[in-house]
């Protein structure tokens, strides 16, 4: 087989056929393929899109170039949740106790933060003492015990994937709904849950910007899951603004455990029990929606979620006492206040804004390699649709430094404001399954 002659199948518009695609992603991982000509073709699909059958072929040779997690020795059913990614998105932190609580077994490989958006297990880690890395037996053997366990990416699972990814980072090839829900949905198939539950964002905080295209997205990687077998679910939610209050590593934890102690953000626990629903209701544990989220609820009122997440914590070698003890977490040096300097409804909250502002004060990675500071970041007290006067407080800064009060400036800057009645935002807009 000739690269260049798949490359001009696909600027023809033809598609590709399950050989075809088998080879070059094969050849691609194995270096067979130049960088220039995969480019060409990612280009090409990027314009010339790709049939369902071609998004399922792709996402089978993406799972076929790596390791894959087999869970068959995890007694009772598991389930492996994904966000497409999001500004104080500290969702699985909070879901994972509360399910596991409800015999749904969670098993999540996550992954670090870079830019604008934290990383799950940098925010894990912001906990004293624990640890990210469990040997496959062990990872077992706490599914079995405690029902979940997150760890780091320590298998090679969809090598195929990595390449590719970096290269339609540098190439802008990234937006292709074929070419995310492959990349995602392999990177799932391979991870092993039978149920998987995807929260996919949109808005300005968001890679999709508009409801068309997530949607488009969300039904792709249903799809691809069930012609793998799997039960999965995708609710597409508001990224217009960060998700609850806190944006920052320690920031969130301490979030995640008030939302287990029935003190959350309202739009957090409202994503967190829509999110635990679709769960329970598609592993079997519940007939409907409503009732999953009372089943829910009732785990955040007699504490059984927040029990199931100090099992969790004290499994893999952290301090539980940070649950009732916040101080126990890494703490900045200076706290600002900021207060707006005007009156009206806030209009917009710029998410992608607000992850850049506290990417800045340290809180995210500006290169895969730089250290972040876990006590540094942002809670934002206020939403779209608040009414604000000229002294109340928009949100409070954590920081490491003496921050300018130019720099409090910007960050008043990211809350825009008029004077017409400004709606609430919808936090689910839609579910496919
Ligand atoms: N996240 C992924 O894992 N892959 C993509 O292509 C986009 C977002």
């Amino acid at each position: 087989m000739r690269m260049v002659d798949l490359i001009l199948k696909k600027r023809n518009k033809e598609a590709l056929n399950e050989e075809e695609i088998n080879w070059l992603i094969q050849a691609y991982t194995e270096g067979n393929i130049p960088d220039y000509q995969m480019s060409s073709l990612l280009m090409a699909i990027c314009i010339q899109d790709m049939t369902d059958e071609e998004a399922f072929h792709l996402t089978k040779a993406m799972v076929l170039s790596g390791d894959t997690i087999d869970l068959s020795e995890v007694d009772g059913k598991t389930v492996d949740k994904h966000s497409t990614g999001g500004v104080g998105d500290k969702t699985s932190l909070a879901l994972g106790p509360l399910i596991a609580s409800c015999n749904v077994k969670l098993a999540k490989m996550s992954g670090r933060g870079l830019g604008h958006t934290g990383g799950t297990l940098d925010k894990l880690e912001s906990i004293p003492g624990f640890s990210i890395e469990l040997s496959d037996v062990d990872f077992i053997k706490q599914m079995n015990d405690i029902g979940i366990a997150i760890i780091g990416q320590t298998k090679n699972l969809c090598p195929a994937d990595k390449k590719l990814y970096a290269l339609r980072d540098v190439t802008g090839t990234v937006e292709s709904v074929p070419l995310i829900a492959s990349s995602i949905m392999g990177k799932k198939i391979a991870s092993g849950a039978k149920t998987i539950v995807l929260d996919v964002k949109v808005g300005s905080g968001a890679f999709m910007k508009d409801l068309t295209h997530a949607k488009d997205l969300s039904e792709t990687m249903v799809e691809i899951g069930k012609k793998f077998n799997r039960n999965v679910s995708a609710l597409i939610t508001n990224m217009d603004e960060p998700l609850g209050e806190a944006v920052g590593n320690s920031l969130e934890i301490i979030e995640a455990i008030e939302t287990l102690k029935g003190n959350g953000p309202k739009d957090f626990e409202e994503l967190v029990l829509h999110l635990g629903a679709h769960i329970l209701v598609n592993a079997g544990e519940a007939e409907t929606i409503r009732e999953a989220i009372g089943v829910l609820k009732t785990q955040i009122d007699n504490r059984e979620g927040l029990n199931k997440f100090r099992e969790f914590i004290k499994a893999q070698g952290g301090d539980d006492l940070v649950v009732e003890d916040y101080k126990r977490l890494p703490q900045a040096k200076y706290v600002y206040e900021v207060k707006s300097e005007n009156k009206g409804y806030i209009q917009s909250i710029n998410a992608l804004a607000v992850g850049v502002y506290a990417s800045k004060l340290g809180a995210g990675r500006a290169t895969k390699e730089s250290d972040i500071d876990l006590a540094v970041g942002l809670k934002m007290k206020k939403k779209i649709g608040d009414y604000v006067d000229n002294d109340s407080t928009l949100g409070i800064i954590y920081s490491n430094e003496e921050l300018s009060d130019e720099s409090l400036n910007e960050f008043r800057k990211i809350f825009v404001l008029t004077h017409e009645k400004i709606d609430k935002r919808t936090l689910i807009l839609d579910v496919v399954k």
